[in-house]
């Protein structure tokens, strides 16, 4: 039997699983479900292929005796799935020391934060990718406003969904003038403003690396106004950087997967909505969970599964991109298997 001190192939320890829940989004981003592909014909998957909550809740009842200490949800967009909330509670059932976070777009937060901190979710991190209206509704193609998502944000706050993180994605020409406003609308508000390179990830995003604002660029621009200094990572396997402002007005993150890997303290698997299991964000291709799952597998049997895959793992797909570039074809879509 494995457990959970497997280690996989370059070391690493298996920590952290993404749950996707749906591959649907209300909004159309273009660096992640670009309209022209994700449009009224395509073929989203139906609610009978997805894991149902009671699926998704075994799998982690099965993995959570071995060392799996934070479960995320994420889509697509998770609040979209209906009554995700109950999963939550059958999630917080597995282990009352579980990180339990969700990753969101914040749209639905208004109505959903009450019910969320409710069934036990610990924390959100919420996408928005500038404060200024025309930028973030050319960036989400829905003509979503921004005063909706820091809606989302108060009622995350209200409801202590702490501590609440922002991701924002940086585009060359698009929202690069937003780095600094965004910086200093969330300082000293207590959030964590993290800024993302933009990511070759999935095959439609046509992405290009004259568009990745890299970490360091970012981290200038907002030096050259406001001090900052580095900070330690709260974990080994952190993806942000983080840096403090020194005047106390709190902190920011820096997810340099582009220009500064980090493969090596890479602890996580994902699980898609269908119910594959990848192991890496760029993979090709999943191992089927729901397969095992409905075919009446073991809790043991289940394990043993996971961790001969993790055995097995090899994945280091942006250390291999930044030694020989991008590859085209056939790597998974973000919005399918969560980010
Ligand atoms: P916490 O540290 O627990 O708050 O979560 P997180 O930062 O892992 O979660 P989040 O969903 O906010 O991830 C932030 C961003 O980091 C994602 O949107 C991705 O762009 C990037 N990221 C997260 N995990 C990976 C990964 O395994 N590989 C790569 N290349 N990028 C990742
Ligand atoms: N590059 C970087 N981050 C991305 N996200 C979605 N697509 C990309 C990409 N191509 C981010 C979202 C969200 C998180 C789940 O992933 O903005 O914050
Ligand atoms: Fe939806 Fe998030 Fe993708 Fe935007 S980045 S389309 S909000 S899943
Ligand atoms: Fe992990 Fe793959 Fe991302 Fe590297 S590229 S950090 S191996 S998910």
């Amino acid at each position: 039997m494995k457990n959970k001190r497997t280690l996989d192939k370059l070391g690493r320890p298996f920590t952290d699983l993404r749950i996707s829940v749906t591959d649907r989004c209300n909004f159309r981003c273009q660096y992640c479900m670009p309209r022209e592909i994700f449009g009224k014909d395509y073929p989203f998957l139906s609610r009978d292929e997805l894991l149902t909550f009671e699926e998704i809740a075994r799998f982690v009842h099965a993995l959570a005796p071995y060392g799996l200490g934070k479960v995320r949800i994420t889509g697509g967009e998770p609040l979209i799935r209906k009554d995700v909330e109950e999963l939550v509670a059958m999630l917080r059932e597995q282990g009352p020391g579980l990180d339990l976070a969700m990753t969101t777009n914040g749209s639905l937060l208004p109505q959903k934060a009450a019910s969320l901190k409710g069934a036990g979710l610990d924390r959100v991190t919420i996408s928005l990718d500038s404060l200024d209206d025309e930028v973030f509704m050319t960036m989400n193609d829905v003509d979503f406003p921004v005063e909706k998502i820091l809606d989302g944000i108060t009622a995350a706050e209200e409801h202590e969904l702490l501590p609440i993180k922002i991701n924002m994605v940086v585009k060359r020409g698009v929202n690069e003038e937003s780095i600094l406003p965004m910086a200093e609308y969330f300082r000293g508000r207590g959030h964590i403003l993290r800024f993302i390179e933009y990511m070759d990830v999935g095959s439609t995003n046509a992405w290009k690396m004259d568009e990745v604002v890299s970490a360091r660029e970012i981290l200038e621009r907002i030096q050259a106004v406001h001090p900052l200094e580095r900070i330690d990572p709260n974990s080994p396997s952190e993806v942000a950087k983080r840096w403090r402002y020194r005047d106390g007005k709190g902190e920011i993150g820096l997810i340099a997967s582009v220009t500064d890997p980090f493969c090596g303290s890479c602890t996580r698997l994902r699980l898609s909505a269908p119910g594959e299991l990848y192991t890496c964000l760029f993979a090709h291709q999943g191992f089927d969970i729901k397969g095992l799952l409905r075919g009446g597998a073991s809790d043991q049997e289940l394990a043993d599964f996971v961790f001969s895959l993790w055995a097995r793992r090899d994945d280091n797909y942006s250390q291999k991109r930044s030694q020989s570039g991008p590859s085209d074809d056939g790597k998974v879509e973000m919005s399918y298997i969560g980010g």
